[in-house]
């Protein structure tokens, strides 16, 4: 499996390549997991060549102690990738590289996309993603880009960024993989006790619950509904439950069986934070 350290390398090699229409890219943090495996088996079934790349990109991280705990698990991740197949582009810079020694995030419009939720608890987070997703998208210009539904936001404002900048790459969404007890994949999923980790498949029990009550109930009761089985969790704190437009990201105003709906929830289990989202 090749691995490319510079941007130099990377664009080097991908300049031998037959340019036709066959480069898939998956962005990624590393400590991957069969979420993230997910991305790069679809992008294998649709591309000729696949890049990952795997850099905590500093920019994105709000809170300082969550990108210094972030996991680094590398040569793991290179034997899972490898697993999968030898034919893998790995991309795995320095922060100093990607940034050219000064790190620090654009700023974008997001149209709002990047206000709520996600964005409206972690501070110029988008900013973050749009600037490594932006320079990744220019300097290895696939022709698919892979994210996952788990997160649903970003996923939205990487599809506005590109209509924006005028990137020409298709976006494809992957649906979330879950555990076996219907918690969402997360790197994060390994810093919650063994006990913890069973309790907080109630995250996901509870959207199933909420996307099934949409059918007949208004929004607001849902929500309602919501915090009220948070509040009977000891170990679970809500931070917030929405229920938002897939498209515009703002919250629902009145049902319109026009426009398609979908609920977004993040708690804290013990200090984790953990976010998932559901198709109403
Ligand atoms: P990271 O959290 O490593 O996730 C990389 C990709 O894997 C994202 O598109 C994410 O949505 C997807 N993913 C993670 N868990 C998943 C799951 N359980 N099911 C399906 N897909 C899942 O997201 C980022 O990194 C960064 O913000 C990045 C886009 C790489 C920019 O730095």
């Amino acid at each position: 499996m090749l691995v490319f350290k510079t941007k130099k390398e990377l664009s080097d090699h991908i300049s031998t390549l037959p340019k036709i229409n066959n480069l898939g890219l998956v962005p990624t943090m590393g400590a991957l997991h069969t979420g993230h495996t997910s991305l790069v088996q679809k992008a294998i079934n649709e591309n000729q060549t696949v890049v990952v790349s795997i850099f905590v990109n500093p920019t994105q991280f709000d809170n300082k102690e969550d990108l210094a705990k972030y996991p680094d698990t590398f040569d793991a991740d290179l034997n899972l990738l490898s697993s999968i197949s030898e034919d893998i582009l790995i991309f795995s810079p320095s922060a100093d590289e990607v940034y050219n020694h000064e790190i620090k995030a654009k700023k974008y419009n997001f149209e709002g996309l990047d206000t709520v939720m996600e964005g409206a608890f972690r501070d110029d987070h988008f900013n973050g993603v749009g600037t490594i997703v932006e320079a990744l998208l220019l300097l290895v210009k696939p022709d698919r880009a892979y994210f996952g539904e788990k997160d649903f936001q970003q996923l939205q404002i990487i599809r506005k960024l590109v209509k924006q900048q005028n990137i020409p790459v298709e976006i494809i969404g992957c649906p979330i993989v879950r555990e076996t007890n219907g918690l969402a994949m997360s790197s994060r999923n390994e810093r919650l006790s063994k006990q913890l980790r069973q309790k907080a498949s109630f995250i996901y029990h509870t959207l199933l619950s909420a996307k099934e009550k949409f059918g007949t109930e208004n929004a607001n009761y849902v929500i309602d509904w919501v915090k009220e089985q948070f509040n009977e969790q000891e170990d679970l704190e809500l931070e917030y439950i929405e229920i938002t437009d897939v498209d515009t990201l703002s919250p629902i105003t009145r049902k319109n069986e026009k426009l398609k709906y979908r609920a977004f929830i993040a708690v804290y289990a013990d200090g984790v934070r953990l976010i998932d989202n559901i198709a109403l």
